[in-house]
């Protein structure tokens, strides 16, 4: 049986409750998911052809620090960066590398900040140069699918409304949902209760409730669905090389419906950012 309780009063850590954040915990969650939502913003004009994506990972990392910052990643588990950053058929956790982007390159940046303790997660799809029209297809779809989902976002909805939403539109347009990873609660944890499934049935999984925050981050392939993760321990790659595309928001549960913590500043929404 899944249990609720109030953030405030709840350990730090996961016991698999769900944490109900209230009003301040919801300003401090604003702060930290709009300086990474910023830093998003800001590493679009680093995304070019014949950059070495360890650049913007140093980017990453500095902007972090001249905010009061620090990039969850980095140590996390063994995790050796500041960002994740995953190309083509990287599906997530691509380590930034000292191989110049391509031209039609497709490429997500995953970052987390921690700000006064509080974890931003959010990550985006970007351009390096023009994408072929499949690629360009499979982000419009990508980003479609977080927004879907999103949507099913309010209380007396259960989790699965969420994946259920995701999956019907990834599959009406003949992609695929990635079953290996999956969103999940975020605050003062990086992971946390509940996991956010991206596929599924509307009915199953717990109830939402207002106070509610985790992340909805759906990856979704041209291909199939599965995955294999690299020798290096951490880049998960679609088995059939297909391409894979990410967007990931942090959320929370309002008295009406939700609040997107890791919305643009800058107004961006998928690329081309210009
Ligand atoms: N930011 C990722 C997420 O969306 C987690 C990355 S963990 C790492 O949950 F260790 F790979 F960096
Ligand atoms: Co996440
Ligand atoms: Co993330």
């Amino acid at each position: 049986m899944t249990s609720y309780l109030d953030a405030a009063s709840a350990p730090l850590k996961n016991t698999g409750q769900i944490k109900l954040y209230n009003e301040q915990d919801f300003a401090g969650m604003r702060k930290a998911c709009q300086l990474t939502a910023s830093c998003l913003d800001e590493v679009a004009k680093m995304v070019v052809p014949g950059q070495k994506t360890e650049l913007i990972d140093k980017f990453v990392y500095e902007y972090g620090m001249d905010h009061g910052a620090i990039p969850a990643t980095l140590n996390y588990r063994g995790y050796p960066y500041s960002s994740c950053i995953s190309l083509n058929h990287v599906v997530c956790h691509g380590f930034p590398s000292s191989k110049p982007l391509r031209e039609g390159d497709i490429l997500n940046i995953d970052i987390t900040f921690i700000l006064d303790g509080w974890y931003g997660d959010s990550s985006r799809m970007y351009f390096a140069g023009a994408p072929k029209r499949a690629a360009e297809r499979l982000v419009d779809l990508t980003y479609d699918c977080l927004m879907a989902g999103i949507e099913a976002v309010k209380p007396g909805n259960r989790m699965g409304a969420i994946g259920a939403a995701i999956q019907e539109l990834a599959e009406k347009e003949r992609c695929s949902v990635v079953r290996d990873f999956c969103g999940h609660g975020v605050g003062r944890l990086f992971h946390d209760a509940p996991n956010v499934l991206h596929y599924g049935h509307a009915n199953d999984g717990v109830e939402m409730r207002p106070g509610m925050i985790f992340t909805i981050e759906p990856m979704i392939n041209l291909g199939k669905h599965h995955v294999k993760i690299l020798k290096d321990g951490w880049t998960a790659v679609t088995r059939d090389r297909s391409l894979s595309a990410q967007f990931e928001h942090s959320v929370g549960v309002t008295e009406t419906g939700v609040e997107i913590f890791t919305a643009s500043p800058a107004g961006h929404t998928r690329p081309p950012y210009l």
